[in-house]
């Protein structure tokens, strides 16, 4: 099974959604009747590795669910969406990460979310991983998992000059300063941005100048995605910054936006090796725009087929 070459390869989390529709939120103690309950799929990871997935990619998730029914269900998913499974590793030891999501009337929200098996995915499962990582030609992580982990996944990619793509999400603000080196591309939103640099970004001006500090601090690349302004592309080897818009549309749920444009990234990479930045990120922004026009975050995420063909 390990002589396939993956074309994406993402180290990263996976999370079961459980959410439930109530009138407002509950006070400490109190008990309320909700009109809606839903399970989703999601964790930055598993939504990435889908979309490159949904694309076309031959992709292949590194990560740890536990051994009880969301854990099953969610190899499931992955078996359901063409993702390899040979490295979704379980664990007696702690529960499959979930998130216990209550959301009112207003759409304002309160989350709780316990990281669990993904907490446990360390060294181990990446030497295990190893021969398919070496052969990979791009690997993706996000920061869902333990820092560590991920670090050491791209130190591997980059030893073995396989491409990487690093999501700072949820963001931590001191970051180990090799993140940044070892990023082929490093790809946040918004608020990460002000986060790791410690200055406002609210504009495309304000993106390019934390893009340009997070370029000095090593990356070969930096994308900031800007919701509905696309990103802004910045490159280790040009002094400019390409602001990449994209075309209006009507959203109706943007959750895991960020994710769908990551995965479709990262299938770019691997299927045009000599496309411009630039012009990755433009298609990159028009699945991530698909992707907001219907609801949940990878029931929205869209499928080659129902793509236009100018986008492969
Ligand atoms: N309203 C929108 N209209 C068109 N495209 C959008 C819109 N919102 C998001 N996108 C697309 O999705 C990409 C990522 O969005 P965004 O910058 O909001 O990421 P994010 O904050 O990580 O997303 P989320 O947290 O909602 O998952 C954008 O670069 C853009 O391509
Ligand atoms: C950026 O992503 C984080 C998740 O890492 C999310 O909580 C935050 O709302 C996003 N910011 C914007 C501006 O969309």
């Amino acid at each position: 099974m390990t002589e396939e070459a993956f074309d994406v390869l993402v180290v990263g989390s996976c999370m079961t959604d459980l959410v439930s529709q109530a009138p407002r939120l509950p006070k400490a103690g109190e008990t309320i009747h909700g009109h809606k309950f839903f399970i989703g799929f999601g964790g930055k990871g598993a939504n990435q590795c889908i979309q490159a997935a949904r694309l076309g990619a031959k992709a292949a998730m590194v990560c740890k669910v536990g051994k009880d029914f969301f854990g099953d269900s969610y190899i499931q998913n992955f078996k359901d969406n063409g993702v390899h499974t040979e490295f979704v590793g379980q664990t007696s030891d702690a529960a499959t990460g979930a998130a216990s999501i209550i959301v009112n009337d207003e759409g304002e929200n309160a989350i709780v979310i316990v990281a669990g098996a993904n907490m446990l995915l360390g060294g181990e499962e990446l030497q295990d991983a190893l021969p398919a990582l070496c052969r990979a030609k791009v690997l993706v992580c996000q920061l869902e998992i333990s820092p560590q982990t991920s670090l050491q996944a791209l130190r591997m990619a980059r030893e073995n000059h396989v491409k990487t793509v690093f999501n700072p999400a949820p963001a931590i603000p001191h970051l180990d300063p090799n993140f940044y080196r070892f990023s082929d591309v490093f790809c946040c939103n918004e608020s990460e941005a002000e986060l790791l640099t410690g200055s406002s970004v609210a504009s495309v001006e304000d993106a390019r100048r934390a893009g340009r500090e997070l370029l000095r601090r090593g990356c070969g690349a930096v994308i900031v995605t800007l919701g509905p302004q696309g990103c802004v592309v910045l490159r280790a080897q040009e002094s400019s910054s390409q602001h990449v818009p994209t075309s209006a549309v009507t959203a109706v749920d943007t959750t895991g936006a960020g994710d769908s444009f990551i995965g479709a990234l990262a299938f770019y990479m691997a299927h045009y090796p000599v496309m411009p930045l630039e012009e990755m990120a433009r298609r990159a922004n028009q699945v991530a725009g698909v992707s907001v026009q219907a609801v949940g975050t990878q029931a929205s995420y869209p499928f080659k087929k129902e793509l236009p063909a100018e986008l492969f």
